[in-house]
């Protein structure tokens, strides 16, 4: 995903001012962004605590979570594409962050 002047609205940004090239969405790798990401906007509902209360039993705390959950339904979930709501459920993140993962996804979900 090409992020350019799309990005003027990125509260990813403005939340994590130090963590590089946070609105670089061609960069993102899983420890620098992907999980700081995920953190910060799923685990409220999908840590292994949550999950089973409040994120329909899926969990995302770490990297094999993810990689579990695979491309297909993390992307359905991101877009509102699937059958299921749109995640973040009841909220929403900007196109420069949703951009940030969906290039990590497309790369291949890699452990980096
Ligand atoms: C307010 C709680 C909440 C937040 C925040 C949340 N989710 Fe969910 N998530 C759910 C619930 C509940 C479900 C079960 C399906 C449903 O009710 O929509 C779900 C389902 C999912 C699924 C299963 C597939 C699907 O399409 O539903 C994925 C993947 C997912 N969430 C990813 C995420 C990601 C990634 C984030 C952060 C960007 C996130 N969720 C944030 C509550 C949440």
């Amino acid at each position: 995903m090409i992020c350019l002047n799309s990005c003027y609205n990125d509260k990813y940004a403005e939340l994590h001012p130090n963590v590089p090239g946070s609105c670089d969405s061609a960069k993102s790798t899983y420890s620098g962004q992907v999980a700081i990401i995920i953190s910060s906007y799923c685990l409220n509902c999908h840590s292994g605590a949550a999950a089973s209360s409040s994120g329909g039993g899926y969990i995302l705390e770490n990297y094999n979570d993810v990689k579990n959950i695979g491309p297909v339904l993390l992307k359905n979930a991101l877009y509102g594409t699937g059958v299921l709501n749109q995640m973040p459920k009841g909220s929403h993140i900007d196109s420069c962050t949703l951009g940030t993962i969906i290039h990590w996804v497309n790369a291949g979900m890699p452990n980096n």
